[in-house]
């Protein structure tokens, strides 16, 4: 019988995929989307364990719905993804008016385990071994990976489209979850990406994320040949009607020559990486198990700069990790001052069940000094994303228009800001008519921020 649905999406890429992924499969099923969550029929919160906070957001979104069911019967609660393959059977005991929990690993049996709830035959629960539950290939086997062609309407731009190469992780890092709650890493055959590629291309789309947690370790052995991700760029940048390609997340640890070479070369490549750096303190380095120091690091940024230049490189920093000293967090804000990110992301540490991390060292770094070196790194963050921005003032760039600004669609009476990004994911704010919205337009940058390029597109361009 066909419902109406409603996905909540927090966390990454990966989860804002996975869930045009999952509507594009309710809707081939029959169902339909729902304007709100309070309305829908499905309730689905598609979730993410990376840090405590994320996951208490959920429960208490779970907890608002406790009475749902009272004002309408057919109302049926799911919780998918990270928190479903972590937590299990933990979520139906802290909130039992939920139906269904299933893991990233088990997306494909998503329909129809909706239609038993339906028919009465809840609550289910579908999720992947867990690591010590199996040998090697059964642990495998048990996360599917989940790459259903969806059409253009469930995807939020029909110009833009994210494309996952790659799924699960084998790095461990010592504080994340992801290794265990996504499973193995299995690369994506080749010859099946370019084929969504091409169709993607085929319709609307100019500008493809290619997605993987360990993008820069992907390798497809299923042929004769193997294929690596530099030799998967160049087939891309084969692809007719397409405009640009990015790819996230990078590890360090796989920054080949032959990538940065084809960075370079490939037109229709962004010179834009993004490659976490975690710390810059070769101590916590360790326990994080990171596999390189900071000199590594260091050596790996100067082989960007020096292969592409102009290349913007972004990063990912954890603050408070266990028995982080004063002194490792200065070597990070010297990491942060040197390598000039065109943005970091910073987190504090949040200590995470059934991680080395937390079972090996204590969370001993108080909250209110986290916090600080939170708000330091950000504040040298913005200081250098302010000077290297600056230089873009008068010059005229190319971007990818994507849509209105922050600011008009907050207003919602139509007005005229947009917002586009150039190659290098600069974000660029300007002026112009809707119809632009999906073309790639030189725009000229008149100011700047740390976080923004406010520019001019047309007969504007020249005034002033
Ligand atoms: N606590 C804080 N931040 C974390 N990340 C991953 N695990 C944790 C954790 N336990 C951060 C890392 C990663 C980003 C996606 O989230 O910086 O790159
Ligand atoms: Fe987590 Fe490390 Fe894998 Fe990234 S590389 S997903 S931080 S374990």
């Amino acid at each position: 019988m066909s419902r109406s649905f409603f996905i909540q999406t927090v966390g990454c890429q990966m989860n804002v995929l996975d869930s045009e992924l999952l509507a594009a499969e309710l809707c081939r099923h029959g169902h339909e989307t729902a304007e709100s969550l309070r309305c829908a029929d499905i309730v689905l919160f598609n979730t993410c364990s990376v840090r405590e906070h994320a996951e208490e957001k959920i429960y208490s979104a779970l907890g608002r719905l406790k009475n749902a069911k009272d004002y309408n019967p057919r109302k049926i609660i799911g919780v998918v993804g990270c928190m479903a393959q972590k937590d299990g059977q933990l979520i139906f005991r802290r909130a039992p008016h939920v139906d269904l929990v299933v893991g990233p690993g088990r997306f494909h049996r998503l329909p129809e385990l909706l239609d038993a709830v339906a028919k009465g035959r809840g609550p289910c629960l579908d999720v992947s071994l867990d690591r010590a539950d199996g040998d090697k290939r059964a642990v495998r086997e048990s996360f599917v990976p989940f790459t259903p062609w969806r059409d253009g309407p469930v995807r939020a731009a029909p110009h833009q489209a994210m494309v996952r190469i790659m799924s699960g992780c084998n790095q461990f890092c010592s504080y994340c979850v992801v290794p265990g709650v996504r499973g193995p890493e299995q690369s994506r055959p080749a010859v099946e990406i370019i084929d969504e590629i091409r169709r993607l291309a085929d319709g609307e789309c100019l500008e493809i994320t290619l997605l993987g947690q360990t993008v820069n370790s992907y390798k497809d052995v299923s042929g004769r040949k193997t294929i690596v991700l530099a030799d998967l760029l160049e087939m891309i940048d084969a692809v007719e009607g397409l405009r640009r390609v990015k790819f996230v997340t990078n590890h360090p640890r796989f920054m080949t020559g032959a990538l940065l070479e084809a960075v370079r070369d490939l037109p229709k490549v962004s010179p834009y990486l993004h490659v976490p750096a975690q710390s810059g303190s070769d101590s916590v380095l360790r326990r994080m198990k990171r596999g390189y120091d900071a000199a590594a690091y260091r050596e790996m940024i100067d082989r960007i700069r020096l292969t592409i230049p102009g290349a913007a490189v972004t990063s990912d920093f954890i603050v408070g990790f266990c028995g982080e000293t004063e002194e490792d967090f200065q070597r990070t804000a010297d990491l942060v001052r040197s390598a000039r990110f065109k943005n970091s992301f910073i987190f504090k540490y949040s200590p995470r069940p059934n991680t080395k991390a937390a079972e090996l060292y204590a969370d001993d770094v108080p909250d209110s000094v986290k916090r600080r070196r939170n708000n330091e790194l950000l504040a040298i963050q913005n200081a250098v994303s302010l000077e290297d921005n600056r230089p873009y003032e008068g010059r005229t760039v190319e971007i990818l228009v994507e849509g209105p600004s922050k600011t008009a669609r907050k207003r919602n009476d139509g007005s005229s800001q947009l917002v586009g990004r150039t190659a290098c994911d600069r974000i660029v704010v300007f002026h112009g008519p809707r119809e632009l919205i999906g073309r790639i337009i030189p725009v000229r940058i008149d100011k700047v921020d740390a976080f923004t390029l406010f520019g001019s597109y047309g007969d504007s361009m020249n005034a002033g």
